[in-house]
């Protein structure tokens, strides 16, 4: 234990402000300390005690503010984030927390360096606050499906575009037209300027809503990686790409099905990780199937996902993680 910094970790603790005023290390020197004090040695593996004290350390963690001064970080060795001149390029003076630095830092390394997904022949480049993924099985189970797809591809609709990557290879795989929506709007502008660069705007309708409250077209194929897990709590920003609320699955069920071409396919990428983390046994994919008669299924690719690195905390829930490609087709009713 560092005690120089343990008054800055009691007054986090007590629910008080703290200002960092040398270095940035400060920083990551403060937060260490706070983690060690709030989890100590916790056992990982109980998920949901280790998410109470996840909870604790993230509202102490940003009572740690970070001043702020012409776009830049007012400490010494800080590294130059182009997110504080993009986002507020007129506040000359403010303060954001600690983490909401790592945040916009993180983010704009990625957004620097780019990441090439399967059957893409270009990077994205996510935007702030659209959510891209770090992990590829669905994606290349979902490209490898796209490949031997031989249905009408006059339009898709890609639900939950996130940063667009299952749009940009439905595009590359020929289809006439494609409807990208999500209820965040970094991810609409992310998907926009990433469709510049692709050459793909006049194939690519880009729009914000809420499931399909939105959209009046319809697809003959519609696709959807949703959120994999109930959410325990309120949900906010980018919480939306990971915790689902309840009704979410109902809802999208109920309207897929007036969206959907008569001949046209829907694909749902979901895992197992709900029930590996222990959070529920119930499955929205099966549920719809057995609760309603909206959709037949057709097929279901599973793919074991990768084991986490070693130095994943979340190691023993991803052990037995399996990626699924749910494939459905609309059932007409009888009138
Ligand atoms: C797991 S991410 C998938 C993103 C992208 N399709 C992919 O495969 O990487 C889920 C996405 O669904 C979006 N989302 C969550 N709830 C939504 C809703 N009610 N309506 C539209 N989009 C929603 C989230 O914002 C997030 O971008």
């Amino acid at each position: 234990m560092n005690t120089a910094l343990e008054p800055v970790i009691q007054s986090l603790i007590d629910e008080k402000y703290a200002l960092i005023e040398d270095r940035y290390h400060s920083g990551m020197s403060v937060l260490a300390e706070l983690k060690n004090r709030i989890f100590g040695k916790k056992d990982k593996s109980d998920f949901k005690a280790y998410r109470g004290k996840r909870s604790e350390f993230h509202e102490a963690s940003n009572r740690l503010l970070v001043p702020v001064r012409d776009n830049k970080i007012a400490l010494e060795k800080s590294p130059d984030i182009g997110w504080l001149k993009e986002l507020y390029p007129d506040i000359a003076n403010f303060m954001l927390s600690f983490p909401q630095i790592q945040g916009l830092n993180s983010s704009w390394q990625w957004y620097l360096k780019g990441i090439s997904y399967p059957g893409l022949n270009k990077k994205i480049h996510p935007y702030y606050g659209a959510y891209f993924p770090t992990r590829f099985e669905h994606l290349r189970l979902f490209y490898n499906w796209l490949k031997n797809y031989s249905g009408p591809k006059t339009a898709a609709i890609d639900v939950g575009t996130g940063c667009g990557v299952l749009s940009f290879q439905l595009l590359t795989q020929g289809f006439e037209k494609v409807i990208a929506s999500d209820i965040n709007s970094n991810s609409l502008i992310s998907v926009s300027k990433s469709a510049e660069k692709f050459g793909f705007e006049d194939r690519l309708d880009i729009l914000q809503s809420d499931l399909f409250d939105q959209i009046d077209h319809k697809a003959d194929l519609i696709v959807f990686n949703p959120p994999w897990l109930p959410a325990q709590s309120e949900i906010t920003g980018l919480d939306h790409a990971i915790y689902y609320e309840p009704g979410l699955f109902e809802r999208f069920f109920e309207q897929a099905h007036n969206h959907l071409n008569a001949e046209g396919t829907l694909v749902l990428l979901f895992s197992n990780l709900a029930q590996t983390e222990g959070v529920t046994q119930l499955h929205p994919v099966k549920t719809e199937l057995s609760n309603y008669n909206r959709f037949r299924k057709v097929d279901l690719l599973e793919k074991k996902a990768v084991k986490a690195s070693r130095k994943s905390k979340r190691r023993s829930h991803r052990k037995n993680e399996i990626i699924e490609l749910w494939v459905l087709e609309k059932v007409l009713s009888a009138d």
